[in-house]
This record gives structure tokens, sequence and C-alpha cells, in this order.
């Protein structure tokens, strides 16, 4: 892998940029709202440990989201973890580095953010890919627009060997996505995510370069 700087990417609708401050907070607002969070947000362990609650037991799921997203939704407590992560990109620390705010090119209408962050436990050149996209800009094409130059870059400069990532079966237009870029479908697993009384399960795949160059194909 090739510890080179993260840098402003350009597809034919899109500019990826390296993030700054100005504009997180519209990608927060974009971020709080329901449907774009809850399958994109797993609640995080520290809850479930913090206040004793089970990810088997449907009723402590929804306790801990709840908790979870009344902390999201104060932006006075979540500004210091945004500045603190603007700081970690702009000295281009390997944990955040490679981010992007996705805007409509020419223009200053942030609609989203793609990632291709080191996962844990892993080596660093196999990586997770996430992304989110304003409910108003969505099914147009642009987060598979966004990730497939991302993709590009993290293959082709970065030098990455694999991504490994996952979505929830219920979130269709995610892992479609996967499947558009080619990736290959490795199994299920159990999610902290639920709907009604259900506790769901999360796709898994596999990319890297070769799948991904062979993805119209497939
Ligand atoms: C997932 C998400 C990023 C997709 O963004 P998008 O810009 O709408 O995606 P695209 O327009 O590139 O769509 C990719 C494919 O998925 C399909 N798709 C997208 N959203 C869909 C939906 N809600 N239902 C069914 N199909 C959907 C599109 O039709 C397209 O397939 P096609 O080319 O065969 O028509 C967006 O729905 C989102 O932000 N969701 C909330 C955050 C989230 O869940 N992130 C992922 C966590 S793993």
């Amino acid at each position: 892998m090739n510890k080179i700087n993260s840098k402003d990417l350009y597809t034919n609708r899109l500019e990826l940029r390296i993030p700054k401050m100005e504009e997180q907070h519209r990608l927060w607002e974009i971020l709080i709202v329901e449907n774009i969070n809850q399958y994109y947000f797993p609640t995080p362990d520290r809850i479930f440990a913090k206040n004793n609650l089970s990810k088997d037991k449907i009723e402590d799921l929804k306790k801990a989201r709840k908790i979870f997203m009344e902390q999201l939704s104060d932006w006075k407590r979540q500004e210091p973890f945004y500045k603190k992560k603007i700081k970690l990109i702009q000295t281009q620390d390997d944990s955040q580095k490679y981010t992007w705010s996705i805007f409509l090119k020419g223009t200053n209408t942030v609609i989203g953010q793609i990632t291709c962050q080191p996962k844990d436990n892993e080596l660093e050149n196999i990586r997770d890919i996430g992304w989110y996209i304003d409910a108003n800009y969505q099914r147009k094409g642009y987060a598979t627009e966004a990730a497939i130059k991302v993709l590009d870059f993290m293959f082709n400069e970065v030098e990455i060997t694999d991504i490994k990532t996952s979505a929830a079966e219920i979130n269709y237009g995610s892992w479609k996505i996967m499947e558009k870029l080619g990736f290959e479908f490795i199994g299920k697993k159990k999610s902290t995510y639920y709907k009604d009384d259900e506790i769901l399960v999360c796709k898994e795949y596999h990319g890297n370069k070769e799948l991904f160059l062979n993805r119209n194909n497939s």
C-alpha cells in the first residue's frame, strides 16, 4: 500500500472534496434523519456495555438505539467529534484521511459522504467502504458514481488490496451498489439493526481490484 495523501476527486457530475468543517453541520443534518442513519451507523458496543444491554434482545436493541440517537441528534455534543475528525483528516491520519464530502459539481451543495477506512483488527490494506446520500438526491446514481471514482483511486493509487464491507439485507440500495462494483457476496451475519420486532441480518461482501475491473462483465 502507498501511504499517499488524499486528494479531491472528480466525476462527471460530482466533486469528492477533502472534508472541511464548513460543510460538516449540513452533513450532520443529512445523517440524523432516521431513514439515512438506521442501517448506516451500527449502535456502538460502548452503549450496550455502559447500559448493561444485550444485543440479542430486541427490547435492548431499541433502548440502545434510542440512547445513541439522543446523542447523535445533539449538534453541540457532536461538534467536537466532527472537529476532531477534520483535524485528523487535515493531518492525513490514516484512520480518517480517505473520507470525502460529496458535492454536486460546480456548486457548494453537499449531498453526502463516502469513506474508505481501515477495518478494526485488519491489515491497513484491507478497507471498508461506506456511503450516505441526502434523501433528496437518492436514486440518481450518485453513490455508485462516487464509489467507482473512490475505488479507482484506492486500488490504483493507494494500492489497497481488498474491500470487506456489509449492508443490512433490507438495505437493498446499498448492497446493490456493492454488486454493481463487482464485489462478491460472502455470507450473512447478525446485526444490531432491527425492523419492527425483528433483528436483521447483514450481507457481507468482498472486493478487490480484479473484481472491480471486471465489474461490467459480471
Ligand atoms: C444506499 C445509498 C447510499 C444509495 O445511494 P444512491 O445515490 O441512491 O444510489 P444509486 O442511485 O447509485 O443506486 C444504486 C443502485 O441501487 C438501487 N437503489 C438505490 N436505492 C434504492 C432503494 N431505496 N430501493 C431499491 N433500489 C435502490 C438503484 O436503483 C441502483 O440500481 P440500478 O442502477 O440497477 O437502478 C442511499 O440510499 C443512502 O444514503 N442510504 C442511507 C445510508 C446507508 O444506508 N448507507 C449504507 C450503509 S451500508
